[in-house]
């Protein structure tokens, strides 16, 4: 049984934050009916690989979801959204800054129609504040949410990171909130707002880097490999320095190509035999017991030593070699994987995280599968909806509109793009 049965979502996210979120939902069995503006969510047009076809953008965000499109902009639309709001237990939106407000359906307006309704929102910045009225994509979020600033070197720019965590780790929040209200309202028969911003998503996920802010005050980062100062202020950019209490980095390996790298974490606990295996090949059979790296506290104090010896060892093997030379002396390591050896990866199709799909427009396809597993309600992974196709059908199944209604809501441009004024 899923574990979200019996849930029903008036979807109108759209882009990556909102979808994320109540993709994961579909995928613990609630009735997702994703609410279109007749001319569809802009990705199903971008970047798009097959001609006249959904885009991969839209069709690996919105699987398992149904499809309608309601002109939000016609009477007929509003009234078909108000019909939905008074079904459904959760309504969700991820528009810019006012968008809501101006279809005439504030929060208070929604609860108005169904007090039980949970309501879920994200913005760039929240409903409050002197940022509230901006809009935002995912690298804005990273910036003002203090990832960019720690990410990179210190002598370079600022990066972004790959991992999408302004919009899917927002997406994540929501969920969490989502979730939650619903709970509540079970007991209470009474929904709330649930607000997520991106910026502060992402400063949640940054909280380490504010658990050094604050410690700059006291003194240096011992364990940074790059300089830090007490009063220093700022958290500085430091490489692929590990983030906690145990020394890492990342190590090149053997062939030496872009990702022929191993991440590496020397626990206090696995430095005596990590030594004793490399020290050898090192012409260094002493090194486990040498001074300069026989406490964590000398460790951190030369670490770049450390990590240059580590790299040189390294020259000689690959990082599949690497791993089977660490993992037996039980240090944490991973080989840095690419989006080709993931695709390809037996562990990862065995954990069904690279899912076969089909769909009318593109053929086969993969979706990155449900990374939450739940043990009585496995995900059953469904191709996302073409654009308005259950319409009717959620018109009469869910509405129960007939035939004579839908047919006249259709004449008035219920669902449909306006046509564009002549000049
Ligand atoms: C992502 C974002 C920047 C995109 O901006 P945008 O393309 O201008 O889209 P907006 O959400 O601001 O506006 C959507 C427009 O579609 C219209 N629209 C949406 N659904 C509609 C419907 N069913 N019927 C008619 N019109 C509809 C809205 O009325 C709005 O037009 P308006 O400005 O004339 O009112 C913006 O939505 C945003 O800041 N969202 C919050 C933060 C966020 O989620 N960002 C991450 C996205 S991954």
């Amino acid at each position: 049984m899923e574990a979200l049965k019996g849930i029903r979502i008036l979807d109108m996210t759209h882009v990556q934050a909102g979808p994320t979120c109540s993709q994961l939902l579909a995928w613990m069995g609630a009735d997702v009916i994703k609410f279109e503006n007749p001319a569809g969510d802009a990705t199903r047009g971008q970047l798009r690989d097959v001609p006249k076809a959904d885009s991969l953008y839209f069709t690996m965000l919105n699987c398992n979801k149904r499809s309608i499109t309601v002109n939000m902009k016609t009477a007929e639309g509003k009234q078909v959204f108000v019909d939905l709001v008074k079904t459904c237990d959760i309504i969700m939106e991820n528009f810019g800054p006012g968008v809501l407000d101006r279809f005439g359906f504030s929060w208070e307006k929604i609860r108005s129609i169904n007090p039980k309704i949970v309501m879920g929102s994200i913005k760039g910045f929240g409903s409050s504040g002197p940022y509230a009225d901006f809009k935002a994509y995912e690298n804005v979020a990273q910036a003002m949410g203090g990832a960019m600033s720690t990410t990179g070197v210190p002598d370079g720019p600022p990066f972004v990171t790959g991992a999408q965590i302004g919009d899917s780790g927002t997406g994540l929040h929501l969920g969490i909130g989502l979730l939650a209200a619903l709970r509540q309202a079970e007991r209470t028969g009474k929904g709330q707002y649930v607000e997520v911003a991106m910026m502060d998503g992402v400063m949640n996920l940054c909280r380490v880097k504010f658990r050094d802010h604050q410690r700059l005050a006291r003194g240096e980062l011992s364990e940074y490999s790059v300089p830090t100062y007490q009063g220093m202020g700022e958290v500085p950019r430091a490489g692929n320095d590990s983030g906690g209490g145990q020394l890492g980095n990342a190590i090149h390996c053997k062939p030496h190509g872009a990702n022929d790298w191993l991440y590496i974490v020397v626990q206090e606990a696995v430095w005596s035999a990590l030594a004793k295996r490399i020290g050898p090949e090192l012409g260094m059979p002493e090194l486990a017991a040498d001074p300069h790296f026989a406490t964590i506290g000398e460790r951190r104090k030369n670490q770049q030593l450390m990590w240059t010896l580590i790299n040189k060892f390294a020259e000689q093997h690959t990082k599949r070699e690497m791993m089977g030379i660490l993992n037996p002396l039980d240090v944490p390591c991973g080989p840095i994987m690419s989006t080709e050896d993931l695709a390809n990866d037996a562990h990862v199709r065995g954990r069904d995280m690279w899912v076969e799909l089909d769909h009318p427009e593109r053929g086969t396809w993969y979706n990155v599968g449900m990374p939450i597993k739940l043990s009585d309600s496995p995900a059953v992974i469904k191709r996302s909806p073409l654009l308005g196709e259950h319409t009717d059908e959620i018109l009469k199944q869910v509405l129960g509109y007939d035939d004579a209604k839908v047919s006249t809501l259709r004449q008035a441009g219920a669902f449909s793009v306006p046509p564009k004024r002549a000049a």
